[in-house]
Protein backbone atom coordinates (compact mmCIF):
# COMPACT_ATOMS: atom_id res chain seq x y z
CA UNK A 1 0.00 0.00 0.00
CA UNK A 2 2.76 2.26 1.27
CA UNK A 3 6.09 1.76 2.04
CA UNK A 4 7.46 3.01 5.46
CA UNK A 5 10.68 4.96 6.39
CA UNK A 6 12.34 2.14 8.14
CA UNK A 7 15.55 2.11 5.83
CA UNK A 8 15.28 6.08 5.93
CA UNK A 9 15.94 5.29 10.21
CA UNK A 10 18.83 2.88 9.04
CA UNK A 11 20.38 4.83 6.76
CA UNK A 12 21.35 7.96 9.54
CA UNK A 13 21.33 5.68 12.36
CA UNK A 14 24.61 6.75 14.28
CA UNK A 15 24.86 3.11 14.71
CA UNK A 16 25.18 3.19 11.07
CA UNK A 17 28.95 3.73 10.40
CA UNK A 18 28.40 5.82 7.15
CA UNK A 19 27.34 9.13 9.15
CA UNK A 20 29.60 10.35 11.83
CA UNK A 21 27.30 10.00 15.00
CA UNK A 22 27.23 13.55 17.25
CA UNK A 23 29.59 13.95 19.51
CA UNK A 24 26.84 15.36 22.09
CA UNK A 25 23.41 13.68 20.73
CA UNK A 26 21.77 16.23 23.00
CA UNK A 27 24.12 18.76 21.68
CA UNK A 28 23.28 21.71 19.49
CA UNK A 29 22.33 20.40 15.93
CA UNK A 30 24.59 21.23 13.31
CA UNK A 31 22.36 22.59 10.04
CA UNK A 32 23.73 20.16 7.88
CA UNK A 33 23.49 17.13 10.10
CA UNK A 34 21.08 14.77 7.87
CA UNK A 35 17.51 14.32 9.90
CA UNK A 36 15.49 10.91 9.08
CA UNK A 37 12.88 12.12 6.21
CA UNK A 38 8.86 10.92 6.77
CA UNK A 39 7.08 9.37 4.07
CA UNK A 40 4.11 10.79 3.56
CA UNK A 41 1.28 9.13 1.87
CA UNK A 42 -2.14 10.97 0.36
CA UNK A 43 -5.03 10.68 3.38
CA UNK A 44 -8.41 11.62 2.27
CA UNK A 45 -9.71 11.55 5.93
CA UNK A 46 -10.24 15.09 7.78
CA UNK A 47 -11.04 16.10 11.64
CA UNK A 48 -14.38 17.25 11.35
CA UNK A 49 -14.09 19.90 14.13
CA UNK A 50 -11.82 21.68 13.02
CA UNK A 51 -12.27 21.22 8.82
CA UNK A 52 -15.02 22.66 6.82
CA UNK A 53 -17.23 19.86 5.18
CA UNK A 54 -17.97 21.12 2.13
CA UNK A 55 -21.75 20.08 0.43
CA UNK A 56 -21.23 17.08 -1.55
CA UNK A 57 -22.05 18.80 -5.16
CA UNK A 58 -19.08 21.32 -5.02
CA UNK A 59 -15.49 21.46 -5.17
CA UNK A 60 -13.46 22.00 -2.34
CA UNK A 61 -11.78 25.05 -2.45
CA UNK A 62 -9.94 25.40 0.57
CA UNK A 63 -9.03 21.66 1.98
CA UNK A 64 -8.04 21.27 5.88
CA UNK A 65 -8.23 22.80 8.63
CA UNK A 66 -10.57 26.26 8.85
CA UNK A 67 -8.04 27.41 11.67
CA UNK A 68 -4.34 27.67 12.17
CA UNK A 69 -1.57 26.99 14.32
CA UNK A 70 -1.11 30.69 15.39
CA UNK A 71 -4.89 31.30 16.25
CA UNK A 72 -5.17 28.55 18.43
CA UNK A 73 -1.82 29.11 20.04
CA UNK A 74 -3.29 32.64 20.78
CA UNK A 75 -6.27 31.19 22.10
CA UNK A 76 -4.11 28.96 24.52
CA UNK A 77 -2.18 31.96 25.46
CA UNK A 78 -5.06 34.89 25.87
CA UNK A 79 -5.76 33.49 29.54
CA UNK A 80 -4.89 31.40 32.62
CA UNK A 81 -7.89 29.71 31.52
CA UNK A 82 -4.93 26.61 30.59
CA UNK A 83 -3.25 27.46 33.67
CA UNK A 84 -5.87 27.10 35.84
CA UNK A 85 -7.11 23.87 34.10
CA UNK A 86 -3.80 22.62 34.86
CA UNK A 87 -3.29 22.98 38.34
CA UNK A 88 -6.71 21.50 38.41
CA UNK A 89 -5.38 18.25 36.75
CA UNK A 90 -2.23 17.84 39.21
CA UNK A 91 -4.18 17.97 42.36
CA UNK A 92 -6.15 15.14 40.72
CA UNK A 93 -2.99 12.52 39.53
CA UNK A 94 -0.40 11.33 42.04
CA UNK A 95 1.85 13.99 43.36
CA UNK A 96 5.91 13.77 42.51
CA UNK A 97 8.31 15.90 42.97
CA UNK A 98 8.13 17.52 39.44
CA UNK A 99 4.33 18.00 39.69
CA UNK A 100 4.78 19.82 43.02
CA UNK A 101 6.84 21.74 41.48
CA UNK A 102 4.79 22.52 38.20
CA UNK A 103 1.70 23.62 40.69
CA UNK A 104 3.57 26.09 43.03
CA UNK A 105 5.04 27.65 39.26
CA UNK A 106 2.00 27.95 37.95
CA UNK A 107 0.07 29.64 41.27
CA UNK A 108 3.21 31.71 41.64
CA UNK A 109 3.29 32.39 37.89
CA UNK A 110 -0.23 33.62 38.56
CA UNK A 111 0.00 35.38 41.24
CA UNK A 112 2.78 37.78 39.91
CA UNK A 113 1.90 38.03 36.32
CA UNK A 114 -1.72 37.35 36.29
CA UNK A 115 -3.60 37.20 32.87
CA UNK A 116 -1.14 38.39 30.92
CA UNK A 117 1.50 35.92 31.99
CA UNK A 118 1.35 34.21 28.45
CA UNK A 119 2.94 31.01 29.81
CA UNK A 120 2.85 27.50 27.82
CA UNK A 121 3.90 23.97 28.43
CA UNK A 122 3.12 20.30 27.23
CA UNK A 123 0.60 20.21 29.56
CA UNK A 124 -1.54 23.70 29.10
CA UNK A 125 -0.77 23.15 25.56
CA UNK A 126 -2.29 19.35 25.38
CA UNK A 127 -5.27 20.88 27.39
CA UNK A 128 -5.93 23.60 24.74
CA UNK A 129 -5.35 21.36 22.33
CA UNK A 130 -8.03 18.83 23.13
CA UNK A 131 -10.71 21.42 23.75
CA UNK A 132 -10.13 23.06 20.39
CA UNK A 133 -9.66 19.10 18.53
CA UNK A 134 -11.53 16.73 20.71
CA UNK A 135 -9.40 14.27 19.31
CA UNK A 136 -11.21 10.59 19.13
CA UNK A 137 -7.35 8.83 18.92
CA UNK A 138 -4.49 9.60 20.51
CA UNK A 139 -0.64 8.95 20.08
CA UNK A 140 2.17 9.41 22.95
CA UNK A 141 5.65 8.89 23.24
CA UNK A 142 7.02 9.25 26.38
CA UNK A 143 4.43 8.58 28.69
CA UNK A 144 6.23 8.49 31.97
CA UNK A 145 3.80 8.89 35.11
CA UNK A 146 0.84 9.92 32.72
CA UNK A 147 0.57 13.35 32.65
CA UNK A 148 0.29 14.27 29.05
CA UNK A 149 -2.02 11.88 28.43
CA UNK A 150 -4.42 12.01 31.51
CA UNK A 151 -4.44 16.27 30.23
CA UNK A 152 -5.95 14.69 26.93
CA UNK A 153 -8.57 12.68 28.75
CA UNK A 154 -9.30 14.72 31.08
CA UNK A 155 -11.01 16.18 27.97
CA UNK A 156 -11.99 14.54 25.53
CA UNK A 157 -12.98 10.64 28.15
CA UNK A 158 -13.81 8.40 25.25
CA UNK A 159 -10.52 8.86 23.59
CA UNK A 160 -8.81 6.14 22.38
CA UNK A 161 -5.11 5.74 23.20
CA UNK A 162 -2.16 4.26 22.13
CA UNK A 163 1.11 4.84 24.72
CA UNK A 164 4.11 4.22 23.53
CA UNK A 165 7.48 3.97 26.13
CA UNK A 166 10.05 1.26 27.04
CA UNK A 167 9.85 2.78 30.42
CA UNK A 168 13.78 4.06 31.56
CA UNK A 169 13.82 3.14 35.09
CA UNK A 170 15.01 6.13 37.25
CA UNK A 171 14.13 8.52 33.95
CA UNK A 172 15.95 11.90 34.25
CA UNK A 173 16.28 11.26 38.34
CA UNK A 174 12.63 10.48 38.35
CA UNK A 175 10.96 7.50 38.77
CA UNK A 176 9.38 5.53 36.12
CA UNK A 177 6.71 3.36 37.46
CA UNK A 178 5.12 1.81 34.28
CA UNK A 179 1.74 1.04 32.70
CA UNK A 180 -0.21 0.02 35.42
CA UNK A 181 0.48 2.83 37.02
CA UNK A 182 -0.57 4.91 34.38
CA UNK A 183 -3.82 2.96 33.82
CA UNK A 184 -4.79 4.26 37.37
CA UNK A 185 -4.20 7.71 37.12
CA UNK A 186 -6.13 7.52 33.60
CA UNK A 187 -8.89 6.60 35.91
CA UNK A 188 -8.21 9.27 37.99
CA UNK A 189 -9.33 11.81 35.44
CA UNK A 190 -12.13 9.59 34.45
CA UNK A 191 -10.94 8.33 31.50
CA UNK A 192 -13.54 5.65 29.35
CA UNK A 193 -12.20 4.99 26.19
CA UNK A 194 -9.90 2.02 24.92
CA UNK A 195 -5.88 2.44 25.91
CA UNK A 196 -3.55 0.51 24.23
CA UNK A 197 0.08 0.55 25.90
CA UNK A 198 3.23 -0.52 23.56
CA UNK A 199 6.49 -1.07 25.43
CA UNK A 200 9.68 -1.18 24.55
CA UNK A 201 12.14 1.29 22.02
CA UNK A 202 9.94 3.19 20.05
CA UNK A 203 12.37 2.88 16.90
CA UNK A 204 11.55 -0.91 16.96
CA UNK A 205 8.00 -0.47 17.99
CA UNK A 206 6.64 2.26 15.92
CA UNK A 207 7.79 1.08 12.47
CA UNK A 208 6.38 -2.16 13.85
CA UNK A 209 2.52 -1.07 14.88
CA UNK A 210 2.20 1.11 11.52
CA UNK A 211 3.53 -1.99 9.47
CA UNK A 212 0.40 -3.55 11.87
CA UNK A 213 -1.71 -1.10 11.56
CA UNK A 214 -1.11 0.50 7.93
CA UNK A 215 -3.92 2.89 7.59
CA UNK A 216 -4.16 3.96 10.95
CA UNK A 217 -4.06 8.05 11.49
CA UNK A 218 -4.17 10.03 15.10
CA UNK A 219 -6.13 13.20 15.79
CA UNK A 220 -3.64 14.62 18.04
CA UNK A 221 0.20 13.08 18.50
CA UNK A 222 2.52 13.80 21.05
CA UNK A 223 6.51 13.25 21.06
CA UNK A 224 8.32 13.37 24.10
CA UNK A 225 10.05 9.80 24.36
CA UNK A 226 14.19 9.77 23.20
CA UNK A 227 15.33 13.35 23.67
CA UNK A 228 18.06 12.74 21.66
CA UNK A 229 18.51 14.90 18.20
CA UNK A 230 18.47 12.09 15.89
CA UNK A 231 16.42 9.65 17.71
CA UNK A 232 13.28 12.71 18.67
CA UNK A 233 13.78 13.40 14.93
CA UNK A 234 13.27 9.58 14.05
CA UNK A 235 10.00 9.81 16.41
CA UNK A 236 9.13 12.73 14.46
CA UNK A 237 9.46 11.02 10.78
CA UNK A 238 7.85 7.98 11.82
CA UNK A 239 4.31 9.53 13.76
CA UNK A 240 4.13 13.01 11.31
CA UNK A 241 2.42 10.78 8.40
CA UNK A 242 -0.34 9.62 10.87
CA UNK A 243 -1.07 12.77 11.61
CA UNK A 244 -4.92 13.03 10.10
CA UNK A 245 -5.22 16.51 8.01
CA UNK A 246 -6.33 18.90 10.58
CA UNK A 247 -4.94 16.38 13.30
CA UNK A 248 -2.26 18.18 15.47
CA UNK A 249 1.23 17.14 16.67
CA UNK A 250 3.15 18.26 20.10
CA UNK A 251 6.67 18.45 20.39
CA UNK A 252 7.95 19.23 23.57
CA UNK A 253 11.04 20.42 25.01
CA UNK A 254 11.95 23.22 22.20
CA UNK A 255 14.11 25.61 24.64
CA UNK A 256 14.95 23.03 27.29
CA UNK A 257 18.76 24.35 28.50
CA UNK A 258 19.99 20.75 28.02
CA UNK A 259 18.82 19.54 24.99
CA UNK A 260 20.10 22.13 23.01
CA UNK A 261 19.18 20.67 19.51
CA UNK A 262 15.18 20.04 19.35
CA UNK A 263 14.48 23.28 18.57
CA UNK A 264 16.35 22.94 15.53
CA UNK A 265 14.75 19.52 15.06
CA UNK A 266 11.32 20.81 15.40
CA UNK A 267 12.11 23.61 13.09
CA UNK A 268 13.37 21.18 10.10
CA UNK A 269 11.09 18.44 10.26
CA UNK A 270 7.90 20.15 10.99
CA UNK A 271 8.03 24.40 10.90
CA UNK A 272 9.71 24.13 7.30
CA UNK A 273 7.08 22.02 6.01
CA UNK A 274 4.07 23.45 4.24
CA UNK A 275 2.04 20.56 5.05
CA UNK A 276 1.99 22.15 8.05
CA UNK A 277 1.01 25.55 10.37
CA UNK A 278 3.04 25.62 13.21
CA UNK A 279 3.47 27.60 16.48
CA UNK A 280 6.40 27.28 19.05
CA UNK A 281 6.64 28.75 22.68
CA UNK A 282 10.31 28.80 23.66
CA UNK A 283 10.22 31.72 25.73
CA UNK A 284 10.36 30.47 29.05
CA UNK A 285 10.65 26.95 30.78
CA UNK A 286 11.25 24.33 28.57
CA UNK A 287 9.10 25.32 25.47
CA UNK A 288 6.46 22.99 23.76
CA UNK A 289 5.84 23.39 19.56
CA UNK A 290 2.19 22.25 18.14
CA UNK A 291 1.53 22.07 14.11
CA UNK A 292 -1.82 21.30 12.69
CA UNK A 293 -1.66 19.33 9.23
CA UNK A 294 -3.25 21.02 6.28
CA UNK A 295 -2.41 18.82 3.68
C1 LIG B 1 9.86 13.23 29.37
S1 LIG B 1 9.19 11.65 29.76
C2 LIG B 1 7.54 11.79 29.16
C3 LIG B 1 6.73 12.77 29.95
C4 LIG B 1 5.27 12.79 29.64
N1 LIG B 1 5.01 13.02 28.23
C5 LIG B 1 4.63 13.89 30.47
O1 LIG B 1 4.24 14.93 29.93
O2 LIG B 1 4.55 13.73 31.69
C6 LIG B 1 9.98 10.65 28.55
C7 LIG B 1 9.55 9.20 28.54
O3 LIG B 1 10.05 8.65 27.31
C8 LIG B 1 10.49 7.34 27.53
N2 LIG B 1 11.49 7.03 26.48
C9 LIG B 1 12.74 7.54 26.32
N3 LIG B 1 13.32 7.03 25.22
C10 LIG B 1 12.42 6.19 24.65
C11 LIG B 1 12.43 5.35 23.50
N4 LIG B 1 13.48 5.28 22.65
N5 LIG B 1 11.32 4.60 23.24
C12 LIG B 1 10.24 4.64 24.06
N6 LIG B 1 10.18 5.44 25.17
C13 LIG B 1 11.25 6.19 25.46
C14 LIG B 1 11.04 7.32 28.94
O4 LIG B 1 10.95 6.00 29.48
C15 LIG B 1 10.12 8.31 29.65
O5 LIG B 1 9.07 7.65 30.30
Amino acid sequence: MFKLSRHLHSAISPTNNKIAPLADPKGPLPADYPLPKPEYFELTNAVSTVCFEKPRDMLDWYPGPMIGAQAIGRNIMSSSKYVNRAVELLSVLTPDDYSDYMSRYYLEGKRRFGEAWGYADIVTTVLGLTDMIKPKRYLEIGVRRGRSACAVVSRALDCELALFDMWVENYAGMDNPGPEFVREELKRVGHKGKVEFINGNSHQTLPAYFQSNPDVTFDMITVDGDHTNVGAAQDLADVLPRVSIGGVVIFDDVCHPKLLGLGEVWRRQVVEDRRFSAWTYSDVGYGVGFAIRKI
